[in-house]
């Protein structure tokens, strides 16, 4: 487990900025903390860094959006609303898994046991008005991959 303090917005930005830049296709981040943690903002860093031409908004009502026109194609997903295994099973969570494309899920402890077994997990957390706390564990080859770029300068 890496810590990382990001002591502000751009920080946070720097982050997601490398993690887009090692993204590849089949990848897979597990981001988790409560609202207002950062994890759609860590998000639009990624989609930046992977050279997304539009930034990334929020998918307040859609479970899932896709962004097209980068490096790799990411899908974003946010399970807040998810009710239970029933809705991933109805989302077609198998089949966005398949996809080729890099995944980046909020709130992925509410499926954990249907995630990927390789896969980069962050824990965000509020340590002050502007600054956060990333907690990085890597599974997997390729989330030691995105690990090591995450702690690269
Ligand atoms: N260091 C930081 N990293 C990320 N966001 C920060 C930071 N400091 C303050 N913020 C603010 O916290 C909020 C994070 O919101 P958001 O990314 O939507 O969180 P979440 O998706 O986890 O609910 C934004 O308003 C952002 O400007
Ligand atoms: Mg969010």
């Amino acid at each position: 487990m890496t810590e990382l303090l990001l002591k502000s917005p751009a920080a946070t930005r720097r982050l997601g900025l490398r993690l887009g830049a090692a993204l590849e296709a089949g990848d897979f981040i597990a981001l988790t903390g409560e609202l207002g943690a950062g994890k759609t903002a860590l998000v639009k860093a990624i989609a930046e860094g992977a050279g997304v031409p539009e930034p990334a908004s929020s998918p307040t009502f859609a479970l899932v959006n896709l962004y097209r026109g980068g490096r790799v194609p990411l899908q974003h997903l946010d399970l807040y609303r998810l009710g239970g295994p029933a809705d991933l099973f109805a989302l077609g969570f198998d089949d966005l898994l398949a996809e080729p494309a890099a995944t980046l899920c909020e709130w992925a402890d509410r499926a954990w046991p249907s995630l990927p077994s390789d896969r980069l997990e962050i824990a965000l957390a509020h340590e002050g008005p502007r600054a956060r706390r990333a907690r990085l564990t890597a599974r997997g080859p390729r989330g030691e991959a995105l690990l090591r770029a995450a702690r690269s300068p």
